[in-house]
């Protein structure tokens, strides 16, 4: 193990309905499920991290609500390190997803105390290898970690929700990820010139995941690399960004090299999308591991 894995962000009670589609403006669509969990893509991150062999600390902020206990609970259960998650007076953050039928969703967050986190109360410990930011938080935090991390760390902003990213963390950032909706928003297009506009962005290497169809790597100086997805049955794709994101981040803290990090990561959200949402805090990396053996 090089280091451990930092992560900086957001942490939401989740509501996930289960209903045969999203619904259009004005109709109400009869659901068949709802569920409350631990979310956040930094607390997911974090969870992943610790679950695929990480030593994980995460920096967040939570509301002095039930909610918040609730999640300080979770973060304790995975064997997170929560030292920097800070309780303030107000609401936690949460998030309401709707997953349909094919197990696609859309979904609204409302921030909450993750508005109110501060990177200048935010140590990155000396012991992270790896320092993972998302677009949950202000980027003023974001931006403050990112120095602090400096260049012995290997910073990796998970560019969700998609906004500009300000040049400063562009150019502080050494991997950048982003899933297919993100990388148009950024990039203006989904066609063929979208990784040429990636690499553009400015970090070194770009990841756009494509879901079904895989992801794409872009490099500054080196060709790009395409991975073709493990073709599972789809229950749910909530969350799997997060468990690519935790999985690749855990690896690299391992010293393993990106591209390895990558198919590994790929499968881990494999596993995740395949699984019933109540077995996948059971993934683990021997788990990650056989499935990548049998493919
Ligand atoms: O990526 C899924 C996560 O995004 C959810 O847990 C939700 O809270 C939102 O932050």
């Amino acid at each position: 193990m090089i280091g451990g894995v930092f992560v900086v962000g957001a942490l939401h009670l989740d509501v996930v309905v289960g209903a045969p589609h999203l619904p259009a403006i004005d109709e109400t669509v009869i659901g068949q499920s709802v569920d409350c969990r631990f979310g956040g893509k930094g607390g997911n991150q974090a969870v992943a991290a610790a679950r695929f062999g990480a030593s994980t600390a995460m920096a967040g902020r939570v509301g002095s609500d039930q909610f918040g206990r609730q999640l300080l609970k979770e973060l304790d259960g995975a064997g997170v390190d929560r030292t920097q998650v800070v309780v303030s007076d107000g609401k936690s953050g949460m998030s309401v997803a709707i997953v349909d039928s094919s197990g696609e969703y859309g979904a609204v967050i409302v921030s909450g105390a993750n508005s109110a986190i501060d990177g200048q109360m935010i140590n990155v410990p000396e012991s992270a290898g790896v320092v993972l930011l998302q677009n949950e938080i202000p980027e003023a935090a974001n931006v403050a970690v990112a120095r602090q991390a400096g260049k012995q760390r290997t910073v990796i902003l998970n560019a969700a929700p998609a906004h500009q990213v300000c040049p400063e963390l562009l150019d502080r950032v050494d991997l950048l990820i982003v899933n297919r909706c993100e990388a148009e928003q950024l990039t203006g297009t989904r066609g063929a010139e979208m990784p040429e506009k990636l690499a553009a962005l400015g970090p070194p290497a770009v990841i756009a995941t494509l879901g079904a169809d895989g992801l794409i790597l872009v490099r500054r100086d080196e060709n790009d690399l395409r991975l073709t997805a493990n073709p599972v049955p789809v229950v749910s794709t909530h969350g799997a960004g997060d468990a690519f994101v935790g999985a690749l981040a855990a690896e690299m803290a391992r010293g393993k090299a990106l591209e390895s990090a990558l198919e590994f990561a790929q499968s881990a959200a494999a596993i995740h999308v395949s699984r019933k949402v109540e077995n996948r805090n059971r993934i683990g990396r021997r788990e990650v591991l056989a499935f990548m053996n049998d493919s």
